[in-house]
């Protein structure tokens, strides 16, 4: 834990304060994203595409969005050592890149608010109206983050093509929120970024349709596997709502679903974590 929010911790515990202090924003309320693992050996036909009953089952038309995936850290993860991870998106037929700023803690024993409280003890409350919090909800663990969204552009990429190391240096800098930037010091964000490299790029296809009266997106990322000789193909369904019993009730109505029609896969990845354990940029 960085020394200042050490600090802080202690001084909440020491003095007792309430996790609401009067005249102050509270902690931050979050959103809910439930995501399951589909079997890739059922699922995806010979070109790695979604079969035609898994199409059918959540009225997906056929078109996929690509959505090309890269991820900057230091050769050593020093920014997921300290929960952060920054995220360059390359999405079909938009301009520009979306990059994503993200904040995560893993959420013990189902306790949401006792991490939403601990967040709140790092610096992070209901007032910071740039900021989007959301429960990822997994097959066998919960993580929360907290995450910040910009557009930007640089000249010189066409398609879903995803930007040079330097330039996504660049990129990330120059918006790093300042919430990043000081988390451990004044400017740690950006002078890790300075030596940032890429993990990835992952070229993900999404397919979007309807179930239960939500959207229900479907992802098919080709990950390079732990060894580097080959790809695995990581299926991954997922819905987003703000409702927590829906999501509670959802999520269990899901996998019988997915169990009945064999799509389901027992096995509970973050897709992030999967790219930044199985690529291994060197500079
Ligand atoms: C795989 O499925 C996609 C979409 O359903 C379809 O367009 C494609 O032709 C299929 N490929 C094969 C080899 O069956
Ligand atoms: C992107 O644009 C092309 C050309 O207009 C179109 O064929 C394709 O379906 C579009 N893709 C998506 C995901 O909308
Ligand atoms: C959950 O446990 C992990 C591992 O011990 C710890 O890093 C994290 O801070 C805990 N989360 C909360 C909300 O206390
Ligand atoms: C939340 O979801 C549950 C289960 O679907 C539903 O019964 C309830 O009405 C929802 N609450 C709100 C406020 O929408």
């Amino acid at each position: 834990m960085p020394a200042v929010h050490l600090v802080k911790a202690l001084f909440a515990a020491a003095l007792a304060l309430p996790s609401v202090l009067a005249d102050s924003d509270g902690p931050m309320v979050p959103n809910y994203e439930v995501h399951l693992q589909l079997d890739p050996t059922v699922v995806l036909n010979s070109s790695y595409s979604l079969n035609a009953d898994v199409l059918d089952e959540f009225a997906m038309p056929d078109t996929v969005t690509e959505k090309n995936v890269q991820y900057i850290d230091t050769v050593d993860k020093a920014l997921d050592a300290q929960g952060w991870s920054c995220r360059i998106r390359s999405i079909e037929n938009k301009s520009g890149f979306d990059l994503t700023y993200k904040w995560r803690l893993a959420i013990n024993n189902s306790d949401i608010d006792g991490a939403l409280n601990t967040a709140l003890d790092d610096g992070w409350n209901s007032g910071q109206g740039k900021y989007k919090a959301q429960v990822d909800w997994y097959l066998s663990s919960e993580e929360l983050s907290v995450q910040r969204d910009h557009t930007a552009s640089a000249s010189g990429y066409s398609g879903t093509e995803e930007p040079s190391e330097q330039d996504s240096q660049s990129l990330l800098i120059d918006n790093a929120p300042k919430m990043f930037d000081d988390w451990v010091y004044s400017g740690w964000g950006t002078t890790e970024l300075g030596s940032g490299v890429i993990y990835g790029p992952v070229l993900t296809m999404a397919s979007a349709g309807t179930w239960n009266g939500v959207e229900l997106d479907i992802e098919v990322w080709p990950i390079e596997n732990a060894a580097g000789t080959g790809i695995d193909y990581l299926v991954e369904a997922s819905f987003k709502t703000s409702n927590y019993t829906f999501a509670s009730v959802g999520r269990t109505e899901l996998q019988d679903l997915l169990t009945s029609k064999g799509w389901f896969l027992d096995e509970s990845n973050s897709k992030e974590a999967m790219v930044l354990a199985n690529y291994h940029p060197s500079s």
